[in-house]
């Protein structure tokens, strides 16, 4: 079965709650323990697919302010045009630490923070960006409702992801993947289009790119 978890925010009930801590703190150290090699392993997705994908993505910022919700170890940073002021949050610190190193930009704020619960105001960014986090979210609804309530009214939220595969034969390969794969990274199953829409954002916006279960998402609040 994909992978997809709802737990109503606030949490229905305390063991709801404990449940999505433990996951929280075991993404935390997944992601604290990948953070070296992040970048190296990375190399060849950034050649075959994501290094033109981020660019593309990032063309479709605007600002002033953007929020890039798990930031990673910034490999978006250098794409922001001049003038555009980005807080970046990630739940790993040593993701943020490499981030940090990588953009020591002014116009760049980095954030050690949860984007289940993101300790901003409501409706203060024009783009909330993401690249490949909400196969990773433990509760990705309710973080993708975070990324709504961050939205000013006009504003849009951009995502580049990977998702489940639709066909007879790729979806349930992944599935069977799934638990071993996200072991030690990141789920591959996930219905990404449809826990976006379960959030309450507006889907305005879908491209397929190549494998055509990586996708470039816009979406209003
Ligand atoms: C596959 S990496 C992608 C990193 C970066 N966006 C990129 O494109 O290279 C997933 C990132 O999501 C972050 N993440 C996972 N759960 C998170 C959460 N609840 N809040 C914030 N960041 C989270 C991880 O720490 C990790 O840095």
């Amino acid at each position: 079965m994909p992978f997809k978890i709802d737990l109503d925010s606030p949490h229905t009930t305390p063991a709801a709650a404990d449940t999505e801590a433990r996951m929280t703190a075991d993404a935390r150290r997944r992601w604290d323990h990948n953070a070296a090699l992040y970048d190296v392993f990375q190399w060849p997705m950034e050649l075959m697919v994501m290094g033109s994908s981020r660019r593309r993505l990032i063309s479709l910022v605007r600002g002033p302010r953007v929020l890039e919700v798990g930031v990673g170890t910034g490999q978006n940073l250098p794409l922001y045009a001049p003038g555009i002021q980005v807080d970046g949050i990630d739940l790993s610190g040593r993701m943020i630490a490499r981030a940090r190193r990588r953009n020591a930009a002014a116009s760049v704020t980095l954030y050690e923070m949860d984007a289940q619960d993101m300790a901003f105001p409501d409706a203060i960014f024009d783009t909330v960006v993401s690249t490949c986090v909400f196969c990773s979210v433990p509760d990705p609804v309710r973080g993708l409702r975070e990324v709504r309530r961050m939205l000013r009214p006009d504003g849009r939220a951009v995502f580049l992801e990977h998702m489940r595969p639709h066909g007879r034969f790729l979806g349930p390969l992944f599935d069977r993947l799934d638990p071993v794969v996200s072991r030690r990274g990141p789920h591959i199953n996930r219905p990404t289009l449809d826990n976006i829409a379960a959030a309450g954002l507006r889907i305005e916006h879908v491209e397929d790119l190549t494998p055509s279960f990586v996708k470039i998402i816009v979406a209003r609040a």
